[in-house]
């Protein structure tokens, strides 16, 4: 059967870090407050000029670098994102065009910071169904755009950022030890619009909008529904938590992150957290935060790498994978 294996992986965060005292000077917050509260020190906040796009385009070179391909390998650019540079085209055919990808197809998905778990599904499934040989599956935001800069509640919890990985398809005897991913799930509640969404939008008001979120009813359901996919995908693959060697979550705050480790009983050395150093980068958390530990030499070929995430809509699902 065909599997889709992981060939690489990169990340890329704008050069500006924004600090939680550089916050305190302009706002009525703290260090304190902030570190206390979601674990997040820090901030990388897109220069001007600087769109979604060259961060997309920057984390896909250093996967395709790691890879050891070249954007014309490719056939398949899946581009989770909800701050697109432009209402179309997708930004996707932006980092298509720059990586000298001239077949397949190239477009974006949009799941909020569930997008890059929804992202590798559908490149999956694309995969195990012959419609890509080798995809690329990229996480990349500039959420300081959507920010109210005037809501103290929302705008010390949000950073900009990419991550990729590229997946191939290999042919091999599709049991839980060998290389691939393993399984997705995926879900959504549009009852849940209210608590976390954005005040505008092209058909809508014709503006970009703001992001408005309700804080405790969020982090309730992400507790919830995250300790309940991690079980689903992992009763699919025949597996148990004890057997996952990385979880790496979508890093929104470190007290969520925490919740699903102790819910999985798994070591707190085995989840990968990143947050402190980016804050919450929508749908490029995960391929940073897998960008971190594959780099530092902590995940390696062969290990059970359950990937999760939730957000806007609400969204949310997890991707299995032995790396
Ligand atoms: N600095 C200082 N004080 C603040 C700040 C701030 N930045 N923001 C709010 N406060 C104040 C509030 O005004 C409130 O003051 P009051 O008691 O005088 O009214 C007090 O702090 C407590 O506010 P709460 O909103 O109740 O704080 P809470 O303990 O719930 O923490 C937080 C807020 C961090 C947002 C928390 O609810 C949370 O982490 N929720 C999950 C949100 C999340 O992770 N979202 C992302 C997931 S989905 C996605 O990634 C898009």
């Amino acid at each position: 059967m065909i599997r889709s294996v992981v060939q690489g992986c990169g990340a890329y965060l704008p050069e500006r870090i924004v600090t939680n005292d550089e916050l305190a000077k302009k706002m009525e917050t703290s260090d304190e407050w902030i570190q206390q509260r979601t674990g997040i020190k820090q901030r990388h906040i897109a220069a001007d000029g600087e769109f979604t796009s060259h961060l997309a385009l920057k984390a896909a070179e250093r996967a395709l670098a790691h890879a050891g391909l070249d954007g014309a390998d490719l056939d398949l650019i899946v581009l989770a994102t909800a701050t697109p540079d432009e209402t179309f085209p997708a930004t996707a055919t932006v980092v298509q065009k720059a990586l000298g990808m001239h077949k397949g197809a190239a477009f974006d998905l949009q799941a909020v910071c569930a997008g890059f778990v929804y992202g590798v599904s559908v490149a999956d499934s694309m995969i195990k169904n012959g419609l890509a040989g080798t995809a690329m599956v990229i996480g990349a935001e500039t959420f300081s755009r959507i920010l109210d800069w005037n809501d103290r509640g929302t705008c010390v919890l949000f950073g900009d950022g990419a991550g990729a990985i590229v997946l191939k398809g290999e042919q091999g005897a599709g049991t839980s030890a060998d290389r691939g991913i393993l399984a997705n799930a995926l879900h959504s509640d549009g009852r849940q619009h209210d608590i976390l969404y954005v005040d505008g939008g092209p058909s809508s008001t014709r503006t970009t909008g703001f992001l408005r979120m309700e804080g405790k009813e969020v982090f309730k359901h992400a507790v919830v529904n995250m300790a309940a996919v991690v079980g689903e995908v992992l009763g699919k693959a025949g597996l148990e938590a004890k057997d996952i060697d990385w979880l790496v979550p979508h890093q929104a705050n470190k007290r969520i992150i925490d919740s699903t480790g102790r819910k999985l009983g798994l070591a707190p050395e085995k989840v990968v957290v990143t947050v402190d150093k980016h804050a919450n980068t929508s749908a490029a958390s995960i391929p940073l935060a897998l960008d971190t530990a594959v780099k530092d030499g902590r995940i390696k070929k062969g290990d059970l790498t359950l990937l999760e995430g939730i957000g806007g809509g609400l969204a949310w699902g997890a991707s299995l994978i032995r790396w």
